[in-house]
């Protein structure tokens, strides 16, 4: 039963339940049943929340309850609940205001790295996520009712990649190597690097002493959506083109999409709990075993193999860059799972089966 019916039941059959003051507290909702839809249990603001992950999140916590504001830099209609202001990711303005009394923050703004590395993307790939992360610090040392926790985006690419690693384990919190200074990594893989440790850095650097902080180390978001990086990987596995690319021996870690609102969810009400979070499934898989489960999914047996330049080619066609091919990124949630979190969907072979149903079922419904 979805959670705002179970709290109307609840509340027709005369218990109290706590919902959140909209500061940070509780207090118990004794609305009466016919108050209609489960009022809003947080205030949230989630700069960058028109994207895919954006899409996504914002349309879970409206559905709890939440009352959700999206930042972002074009006026735009979004689902019903949900509101929409606009900002420019650099400069304060009345958007501010949003972050003023609000619980929580969740910045997911920054540009898609889902392009060609020139200079000039690159230059914007940094700009977007560092100033956006300091504009929103700043909106929350103004604030005279700062938010009680700001979840902010970062990326599980700030590992190194896992083959330099020698000892063959996969990166965690605790024993990770942060990448950037492997033997012979091309010049733009250090610089994706660079982005990530940056961005982190403008959250920690923010002078907020009353607000709780989290950086979402987080990789590939699988979603059933269009456009997404679930689409574009199953794309490639039904035309029997997702083979092993250069070996297929390098890890590619990713994460359902419902887990990773599960994941904001949980640190969103854990008080106890702030700092880095690597936000990834615990199976990363080699590249071979990811595309393999993904044909399987879409009930494809073939899928041609790749050379390393096959790859590059392959990649400048797509406009995108090898980076996202070809890197071996091995990460697990250490952290999360000390904490307590259960995964949904925690191996890949199950995820694949279950992204690939749902998105038939969004296709069918198109
Ligand atoms: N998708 C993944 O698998 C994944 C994995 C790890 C980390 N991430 C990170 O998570 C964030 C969201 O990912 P996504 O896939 O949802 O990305 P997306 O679809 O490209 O959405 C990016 C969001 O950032 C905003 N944005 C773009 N350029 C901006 C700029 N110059 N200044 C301010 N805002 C800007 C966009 O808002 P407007 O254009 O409406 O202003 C949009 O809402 C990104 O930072 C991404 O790097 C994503």
């Amino acid at each position: 039963m979805p959670e705002e019916a179970v709290g109307q039941q609840r509340r027709a059959e005369g218990q109290v339940e706590l919902q959140r003051d909209g500061h940070g507290g509780t207090v118990p909702d004794t609305r009466p049943p016919e108050a209609g839809p489960y009022a809003p249990r947080m205030r949230i603001v989630i700069p960058g929340g028109t994207g895919q992950v954006g899409g996504v999140l914002r349309r879970a916590l409206a559905a709890r309850g939440d009352e959700v504001t999206v930042l972002s830099r074009r006026p735009q209609r979004l689902e019903d609940g949900v509101r929409h202001v606009v900002w420019d990711g650099r400069t304060p303005g009345p958007w501010g205001a949003e972050v003023d009394g609000a619980d929580a923050v969740v910045n997911l703004a920054g540009r898609t790295v889902s392009c060609r590395y020139t200079d000039a993307n690159l230059r914007q790939m940094m700009d977007s996520r560092v100033d956006s992360t300091r504009a929103v610090g700043a909106a929350i040392a103004r604030a005279a009712r700062p938010p009680r926790v700001w979840l902010q985006m970062s990326t599980a690419t700030i590992y190194a990649d896992a083959r330099s690693r020698g000892d063959d384990l996969p990166h965690d919190e605790a024993n990770g190597v942060l990448g950037g200074e492997e033997p012979g990594v091309p010049l733009y893989w250090e610089y994706s690097v660079r982005i990530a440790r940056r961005w982190e850095r403008a959250q920690a650097e923010a002078d907020v002493p009353t607000t709780r902080r989290v950086a979402l180390r987080t990789a590939m978001v699988m979603t059933p959506d269009r456009g997404g990086v679930f689409d574009y990987l199953s794309g490639m596995a039904r035309l029997g083109l997702g083979g092993p690319v250069a070996g297929g021996g390098q890890h590619v870690s990713w994460i359902h999409g419902e887990d990773f609102v599960r994941v904001v969810e949980f640190l969103l009400e854990r008080d106890d709990l702030d700092g880095p979070f690597i936000v990834a499934a615990p199976d990363p898989v080699p590249q071979r075993e990811l595309m393999r489960s993904l044909r399987r999914a879409w009930g494809r047996r073939l899928g041609l193999p790749a050379t390393r330049l096959m790859a590059e080619v392959g990649a400048f066609a797509l406009r995108t860059d090898t980076e996202l091919l070809l890197k071996s990124r091995r990460v697990v949630p250490g952290r999360l799972l000390e904490a307590g979190f259960a995964f949904a969907h925690p191996t890949w072979a199950e995820a694949a089966v279950d992204l690939a149903a749902q998105a038939r079922r969004l296709r069918q419904r198109a």
